[in-house]
């Protein structure tokens, strides 16, 4: 595995993976679990973000404590994505969105860009792109070179559940992005689906299967 792909070991999330994965599992609670995993994958990816000090006044005295020093952007791709960015901005509300629509042909597996709303000159320290899915890679390497040709100057990505075939793909087309995720599945079958995986992760979500 290389350096860089961290897999969650907490086993909050491994109980949560469970009911996530699950056939019978329907949208509402399918898009609670993933607001859920994506809380506990956001704070193990901002794991090291920068800091700076503010003086704080309690009931007692006045002390230093420490306040999120970067400008983060939170890139979720659409559809799937949605759900994870909602999460995160509980617990981050500063963060700035930006949404990027891709989708995967059904034939070539290739992504289409179909809407990018990303300002013209991003003004963020780290932009992170969140897709519970990465199967090909293509997607989530085409939502990477488009928040770096915007000149972002930091990339990571959050996903929930990766084939090996993506990792690899995303490993050579950017190995200097972080790849944060709830699990690392078998492969991908015939028609490019994560196995054993979860389905379909947008109709799920939106109750369009
Ligand atoms: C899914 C998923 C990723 C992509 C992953 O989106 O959410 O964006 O497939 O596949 P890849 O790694 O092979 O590119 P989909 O195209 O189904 O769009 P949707 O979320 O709108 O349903
Ligand atoms: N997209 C999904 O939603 N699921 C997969 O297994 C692969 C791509």
């Amino acid at each position: 595995m290389p350096a860089h792909v961290h897999v969650s070991t907490h086993p909050l999330i491994q109980d949560k993976l469970a009911r996530l994965r699950a056939i019978h599992t329907k949208p509402p609670e399918f898009r609670s679990l993933i607001a859920a995993i994506s809380r506990v994958l956001f704070f193990e990816a901002t794991r090291d973000v920068l800091l700076k000090p503010v003086l704080v006044t309690t009931p007692l005295t006045t002390t230093t404590c420490h306040e999120v020093a970067e400008k983060i952007g939170l890139v979720p791709v659409l559809r799937a994505g949605l759900g994870m960015a909602d999460a995160m901005l509980e617990a981050l509300p500063e963060a700035a969105v930006w949404h990027l629509g891709l989708y995967r042909d059904h034939v070539t597996l290739k992504p289409v860009t179909y809407y990018n709303k990303l300002p013209a000159k991003p003004d963020m320290d780290l932009g992170i792109v969140l897709d519970p899915m990465l199967a090909t890679g293509g997607s989530a390497i085409a939502a990477i070179d488009i928040l770096k040709k915007a000149g972002t100057p930091k990339v990571s990505f959050i996903g929930i559940l990766a084939a090996p075939e993506g990792i690899a793909a995303l490993q050579e087309a950017h190995p200097d992005v972080p790849v944060f995720l709830a699990a690392l599945d078998l492969h991908l079958n015939e028609v490019g689906y994560i196995v054993p995986g979860l389905g379909d992760a947008g109709d799920r979500q939106f109750g369009t299967c």
